[in-house]
C-alpha cells in the first residue's frame, strides 16, 4: 500500500488551514453580520466566541486529526474504535458536503461579478439598478448553474491533483495574493470620507447590544463557520500532518490570521458604504447590491476596485471550497477505496448536483418555500445553526472527556502546561455549554 499523502511543509498546512478558514465566512457573512448585529457589539462578542469556544474546538479538531491519520470519520474511529464519537465525524462528512452545495452557488456568483465588472455590464447599471441587476441574475436559471458549475470545476481540478500537488500548491499562490489584495483596498478604503463613520462603527464603544442574545447566537454561529469548524475540514487537513509538527502554534497563527483578515475586509468595505450613505446592515446582499451601489456612483474607480474585490473574494471562497470537498473526498478514498481521481470527480459531481437546487432556489424556477425557507436559505440554516455547532460540540465533549487526557496532551505538545489544563477544562465545560445555549435558543426562536 502506498503511504498516507502529506504535506509538503508545515507552512503548506498553515496556509492550507488558512485558506480554508479565510473565505466567504470573512467578507461576505463576517460583513453583514457585523452591519446588523451593530458594528461594535458584534465585534467584541465575536472576539470572546473565537477565543474562548473557536480556538479551543480548532485545536481539539487538528488534534483528532494529526492522531487518527485518517478522514474525519476514520479518525474518531482510530482514537476511539467502536464508539458512537464518530458522530461527530459523520456530521462533519454531511456538514462538510451540504454547506460546499450552496457555497459553490454564493460563489458562483462572486464569480459572475468578476466577469460582468470585466466586460463592463456591471460597472454601466444605473444608481438605484443593482438590486434588479443582482436579482435578474440570480432569478435566472441558465445563468446561476453555469457559474456555480464552472466554480466547482475548478475546485474539483485542484483537488484532483492531490494533497501536495493540487491542495499546497494553490494555497502557495492564493494566500499571499489575498493578503496583499486585503490590504491594500483597506488601506484604500481608509483614505475614503466614510472612513471616520466606518471606524466609529467597528470599534466605538457601545457595551449596550452585549445583552442582546441574539448578538450572541450570531457571533458564535460566526466564529464556527469562520474558522471552518464542525464539518471535518480541520481534522482532515490535520490528518495530513506529520507527528513532529506543533499544533497550539498552528492553531494559534490560523485564528490570528482569520480575524484579522475579516478585520481587514470590515476595513474595506464599510468606508465605501458610509462614503455612499448606504446602509451597513444590508443583510446578505450586502456585497452584491450595496457594494455595486456605490462602486457604481464612484464611477471608474469604483469599476476598478470592483475587479478587483470580487476577484478576492472569488479565491478566498475558492481556498475554501477546495478544504470542504476534501472532507468528501478523503472519507470516498478509505471507505469506498476510490483513487483521488475518482473520489475528486464523483463527490465534485454530486455536490454540485446536490447544489443545483439552491441556485435554481433564489428567483428562478425552483423558488418555493420550504418551511418559509428556499432551498439554499434551509440548507445554509440547517449546517450553520445546528449540524455544524453539533458536529464541534461533539468532538469538543469527545476530546475533553472521551479520550484520556493524559495522550491527548501529548499528542498536543500541552503535557504538564497550564494553558493545557485550561484547554481541557475549555473543551469540557466552555465550548460545550456555551454551544448547546446557542443551539438551543436557535431552535426556540424558529418556532417564535
Ligand atoms: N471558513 C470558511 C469561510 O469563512 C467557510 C468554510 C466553512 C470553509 C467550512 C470550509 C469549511 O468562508
Ligand atoms: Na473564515
Amino acid at each position: 500500500m502506498q503511504g498516507r499523502e502529506q504535506w509538503a511543509t508545515k507552512l503548506g498546512f498553515i496556509l492550507a488551514a488558512v485558506g480554508s478558514a479565510v473565505g466567504l465566512g470573512n467578507i461576505w457573512r463576517f460583513s453583514y453580520v457585523l452591519g446588523e448585529g451593530g458594528g461594535f457589539a458584534f465585534l467584541i462578542a465575536y472576539i470572546i466566541c473565537i477565543f474562548l469556544i473557536g480556538l479551543p474546538v480548532l485545536l481539539a479538531e487538528i488534534t483528532v486529526g494529526r492522531k487518527g491519520q485518517s478522514d474525519a470519520i476514520g479518525s474518531f474511529e482510530k482514537i476511539a474504535p467502536g464508539k458512537w464519537w464518530k458522530i461527530g465525524g459523520v456530521l462533519g462528512v454531511l456538514s462538510g458536503s451540504l454547506i460546499l452545495s450552496f457555497y459553490g452557488v454564493i460563489a458562483g456568483w462572486v464569480f459572475y461579478y468578476v466577469f460582468s465588472y470585466l466586460s463592463g455590464s456591471a460597472g454601466g447599471v444605473a444608481e438605484g439598478g443593482y438590486g434588479d441587476y443582482f436579482g435578474g441574475f440570480i432569478g435566472g436559471t441558465v445563468g446561476p448553474v453555469f457559474w456555480q458549475v464552472l466554480f466547482m470545476a475548478i475546485v474539483v481540478g485542484v483537488v484532483y491533483f492531490g494533497v501536495k500537488k493540487g491542495i499546497e500548491l494553490a494555497n502557495r499562490m492564493f494566500m499571499p495574493l489575498l493578503a496583499l489584495l486585503v490590504v491594500i483596498l483597506a488601506i484604500y478604503g481608509l483614505t475614503m470620507d466614510g472612513a471616520g463613520e466606518a471606524m466609529n462603527f467597528m470599534f466605538s464603544p457601545d457595551f449596550g447590544q452585549l445583552g442582546n442574545m441574539e448578538v450572541w447566537g450570531m457571533a458564535i454561529g460566526q466564529a464556527f463557520f469562520t474558522l471552518s469548524l464542525g464539518m471535518g475540514a480541520m481534522i482532515t487537513y490535520a490528518s495530513y500532518l506529520p507527528k513532529e509538527t506543533k499544533l497550539p502554534s498552528a492553531a494559534g497563527t490560523v485564528v490570528t490570521l482569520d480575524t484579522l483578515f475579516a478585520i481587514f475586509a470590515g476595513l474595506m468595505i464599510f468606508p465605501i458604504v458610509f462614503t455612499f450613505g448606504l446602509d451597513p446592515a444590508a443583510g446578505p446582499e450586502l456585497i452584491f447590491i450595496t457594494l455595486p451601489e456605490a462602486f457604481g456612483q464612484w464611477g471608474t474607480g469604483g469599476t476598478i476596485f470592483g475587479i478587483f474585490f470580487f476577484f478576492l473574494v472569488g479565491i478566498a471562497a475558492l481556498s475554501s471550497a477546495i478544504s470542504l470537498l476534501e472532507v468528501g473526498v478523503s472519507w470516498a478514498m478509505r471507505r469506498l477505496d476510490w483513487s483521488r481521481k475518482k473520489a475528486a470527480l464523483t463527490a465534485g459531481a454530486i455536490i454540485t448536483a446536490f447544489g443545483i437546487p439552491s441556485a435554481l432556489s433564489q428567483g428562478g424556477p425552483l423558488s418555493q418555500p420550504i418551511f418559509g425557507y428556499s432551498f439554499l436559505d434551509l440548507i445554509d440554516t440547517i449546517t450553520d445553526q445546528y449540524t455544524l455547532a453539533l458536529g464541534g460540540m461533539i468532538t469538543a465533549l469527545f476530546v475533553g472527556w472521551g479520550w484520556n487526557k493524559i495522550e491527548v496532551l501529548r499528542e498536543t505538545g500541552l503535557q504538564d502546561t497550564t494553558i493545557g489544563a485550561i484547554w481541557i477544562w475549555f473543551l469540557r465545560i466552555v465550548a460545550p455549554v456555551g454551544i448547546f445555549y446557542i443551539v438551543a435558543n436557535n431552535f426556540y426562536n424558529m418556532f417564535i
